[in-house]
């Protein structure tokens, strides 16, 4: 009885704590995003091929063609995990010659933050970038500062989130130091619980967005989108859904006022193999063709 109620309470804590840190600015909304996004790649043939050593080395490659320009596009992925000192080094490389090196610590000086370095460069052009980006996370906030440079100067990213039984709150905004001054500023507000999420979004004043996402029950998923412009009545919206048919299927609709029909299924046909099919009708030309397909595949190992 005193074990299970200590248990029951070790729980809640849990609960508690892990519903309490808010999401990063870019991760607000992002059920109803993926919703829309995830299980689709029309117009794309897509092969992945993920594999992972006992030793914390992942390995990860992705090709796609494109089906209407034929044109091949492929990348390469390590990533080492050195989980003591809560350190990950990745390498990347990608078919357009570039090469980024990704170091990020976490939870190391101080518990919650998190710091990452990205370079990348390309010996063909000779162009190099890099960001330094930092991370912080506690109860009811959190933080995000990034620094980028490239061959057009430096720019500043700075965010915050702040959340408090569900609400969430949400500033960011970009500096150029170059131009010294602020080139982006946008706002949020949601709400956000387990089976339903509301978030609503301003950016630099003119471009206003709202997303609705519920879990209506343990296999069905929708989502609902909406965007306008400032001085514009053109409003686009889009709905979509995702349904769970069993362990391994699952299918994916969704629909936007151009009438464009997004369909997609999703198979794992053995464990570490996942099938994807996708189709993209244009609903006022059903006929006439025009239509896109896609294809992907995926390995785990
Ligand atoms: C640099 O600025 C130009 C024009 O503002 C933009 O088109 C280009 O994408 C920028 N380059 C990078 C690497 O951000
Ligand atoms: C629907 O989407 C198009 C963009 O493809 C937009 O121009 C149009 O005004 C939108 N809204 C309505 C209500 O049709
Ligand atoms: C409508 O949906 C299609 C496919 O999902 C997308 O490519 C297109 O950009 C959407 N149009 C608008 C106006 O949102």
């Amino acid at each position: 009885m005193h074990l299970t109620f200590c248990r029951f309470l070790k729980c809640s804590m849990f609960l508690i704590k892990t519903m309490a840190v808010p999401p990063t600015y870019v991760d607000l909304g992002k059920s109803a995003r993926d919703i829309f996004t995830k299980g689709y790649g029309f117009g794309l043939i897509k092969l992945d091929l993920k594999t992972r050593s006992e030793n914390g080395l992942e390995f990860k490659s992705s090709g796609s063609a494109n089906t209407e320009t034929s044109k091949v596009a492929g990348t390469l992925e390590t990533k080492y995990k050195w989980a003591e000192h809560g350190l990950t080094f990745t390498e990347k490389w990608n078919t357009d010659n570039t090469l980024g090196t990704e170091i990020t610590l976490e939870d190391q000086l101080a518990k919650g933050l998190k710091l990452t370095f990205d370079s990348s460069f390309s010996p063909n052009t000779g162009k190099k970038s890099g960001k330094i980006k930092s991370g912080f996370q506690r109860e009811h906030i959190n933080l995000g500062c990034d620094v980028d440079y490239d061959i057009n100067g430096t720019a500043v990213h700075g965010a915050v989130v702040v959340g408090f039984e569900g609400w969430l709150a949400g500033y960011q905004m970009t500096f150029e130091a170059g131009r010294n001054r602020v080139t982006q500023s946008n706002f949020a507000v949601g709400y956000k619980s387990d089976e339903f999420q509301l978030h609503t979004n301003v950016n630099d004043g003119t471009e206003f967005g709202g997303s609705i996402y519920q879990k209506v029950n343990d296999n069905l998923e929708t989502a609902v989108n909406l965007a306008w412009t400032a001085g514009n009545s053109n409003t686009r919206f889009g709905i979509a859904a995702k349904y769970q048919i069993d362990a391994d299927a699952s299918f994916s609709a969704k629909v936007n006022n151009s009438s464009l029909v997004g369909l997609g299924y999703t198979q794992t046909l053995k464990p570490g193999i996942k099938l994807t099919l996708s189709a993209l009708l244009d609903g006022k030309n059903i006929n006439a063709g025009g239509h896109k397909l896609g294809l992907g595949l995926e390995f785990e190992a």
